[in-house]
C-alpha cells in the first residue's frame, strides 16, 4: 500500500498494466496517469494503492506508439469477445496517447515509430488515428468533433476482427475471392459499431465508407462525392498515406514522393482534393527542419517549402550545399526521416 491520492499520482506511471477484475487492461504499463484514468479505475472498482508507481519520466516515441498499439490490440480482443465498443476505455486509454502524438515536437519520429513491425494491423489503426486527428486539428474541428473523428479513425478497420489471419496477413496478392472477403471488413465494422450501445452512427459510417472514393471507384457500394461522409473522406486520406508509406511483409514502403503524387493524381482512387492538399501542405510545412532521404541515397534537411511545388522543397545537403528539388527533376524524396 502506498496510500497516494490521484493528485499526488498525476504523471506517475505503473510498471505493470492496471487491470480490472476480468483482466481488461484499463491503464497499460508505463502510461502517465491523468485525472481520467482515476475516474476509470474508480468505475471499475480498482484499488490503485495495490500497485507500485514510478515518478514521471520522458517517454520515447517508440514507447508511445508501442503502448498505444498494445492497448488497441486489447480493445479489439474485447470487442470480439463482448461484441461492444468499449468507448469509455478508448476515451481514457487511447485518445490521450493519440493527442500526445499529434502534439509531439517531432511528428515524423512518431510516424516512423508507427512503421509496422510484426503488428501492422494494430499500428496501422493508431497511425490512421494520429494522422486523422492531425487533419481534424488543421481543419479546426471543435473538441467534441475531434474526439469523434479520432475514435472513428482508430476504429476504422475494426471489422477486420472477423477476417481470418491467413487472409489478413497473406504475403502476396489476393485472389478475386479473397479480395471479396477482405472488402467485407467495411460492412462488418459498420455492423459491430451500429450494434454497440451509445456509439455515434457516424463512427459506423467511417468503418463502412473509408474505402469509398470520390469518383465511385471504391467499395463496398461504389458511392461517390457527397454521398460519402466527410469524416470517412478524412480517414481515407490518412489510411492511404499510412498504408502506402509503411513496409509490409509482402512489399516495401512506397517512396514518399510517389505516394503523394499518386494521392494527388487519383492513383489510389480519387480522394477528396481539398483534404488531400491540406494534408500535404501542412505536413510539408511541418517537415521544415526535418531530415529527408533522397532517391540518390543522400540525406539532407528541408530548409524551405515551395507553395507551388510542395513535395519538391529546398534541401540543405549534409556537406552544406543546397539542392532545390523543384529545379532538379532527377532527385526526389524517398522518406521523411524522424
Ligand atoms: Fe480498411
Amino acid at each position: 500500500m502506498n496510500g497516494l491520492t490521484p493528485e499526488q499520482l498525476a504523471g506517475y506511471s505503473c510498471k505493470r498494466d492496471i487491470i480490472n477484475r476480468n483482466g481488461l487492461v484499463l491503464v497499460p504499463a508505463n502510461t502517465p496517469l491523468a485525472a481520467g484514468h482515476f475516474h476509470l479505475l474508480i468505475n471499475h472498482g480498482v484499488d490503485w494503492n495495490t500497485y507500485e508507481f514510478e515518478p514521471p519520466r520522458v517517454q520515447t516515441n517508440e514507447t508511445l506508439v508501442t503502448k498505444a498499439s498494445e492497448t488497441i490490440r486489447g480493445m479489439f480482443q474485447l470487442i470480439r469477445d463482448e461484441k461492444r465498443i468499449p468507448l469509455e476505455e478508448i476515451n481514457q486509454s487511447i485518445l490521450p496517447t493519440i493527442y500526445q502524438a499529434t502534439d509531439f515536437p517531432n511528428l515524423f519520429s512518431v510516424l516512423s515509430g508507427l512503421q509496422a513491425k510484426d503488428d501492422y494491423t494494430y499500428r496501422h489503426n493508431i497511425g490512421v488515428g494520429v494522422i486523422s486527428t492531425l487533419i481534424g486539428k488543421w481543419l479546426q474541428l471543435n473538441a467534441d468533433d475531434l474526439s469523434l473523428l479520432s475514435t472513428a479513425a482508430t476504429l476504422h478497420d475494426v471489422g477486420k476482427i472477423h477476417i481470418t489471419d491467413d487472409i489478413l496477413n497473406k504475403p502476396g496478392k489476393y485472389t478475386e475471392q479473397e479480395y471479396e472477403i477482405m472488402k467485407k471488413h467495411t460492412i462488418f465494422g459498420y455492423e459491430i459499431i451500429m450494434n454497440s450501445p451509445n456509439v455515434s452512427p457516424r463512427m459506423a459510417l467511417v468503418a463502412l465508407q473509408h474505402h469509398e472514393r470520390e469518383d465511385g471507384s471504391g467499395y463496398p457500394y461504389g458511392i461517390k462525392g457527397d454521398q460519402i461522409d466527410y469524416y470517412s473522406k478524412i480517414v481515407a486520406v490518412a489510411d492511404i498515406f499510412h498504408a502506402m508509406t509503411s513496409k509490409r511483409v509482402y512489399k516495401d514502403a512506397m517512396p514518399f514522393y510517389l505516394v503523394v503524387r499518386q494521392m494527388q493524381g487519383g492513383g489510389f482512387g480519387e480522394l477528396d482534393p481539398a483534404i488531400c492538399s491540406l494534408f500535404i501542405r501542412r505536413m510539408m510545412e511541418l517537415a521544415i527542419g526535418n531530415d529527408v532521404m533522397l532517391t540518390d541515397g543522400r540525406q539532407g534537411t528541408i530548409k524551405a517549402v515551395n507553395p507551388f511545388d510542395l513535395v519538391n522543397p529546398l534541401i540543405e545537403m549534409d556537406g552544406g550545399s543546397y539542392v532545390d528539388l523543384s529545379q532538379n527533376t532527377d532527385v526526389n524524396i524517398v522518406a521523411l526521416v524522424g
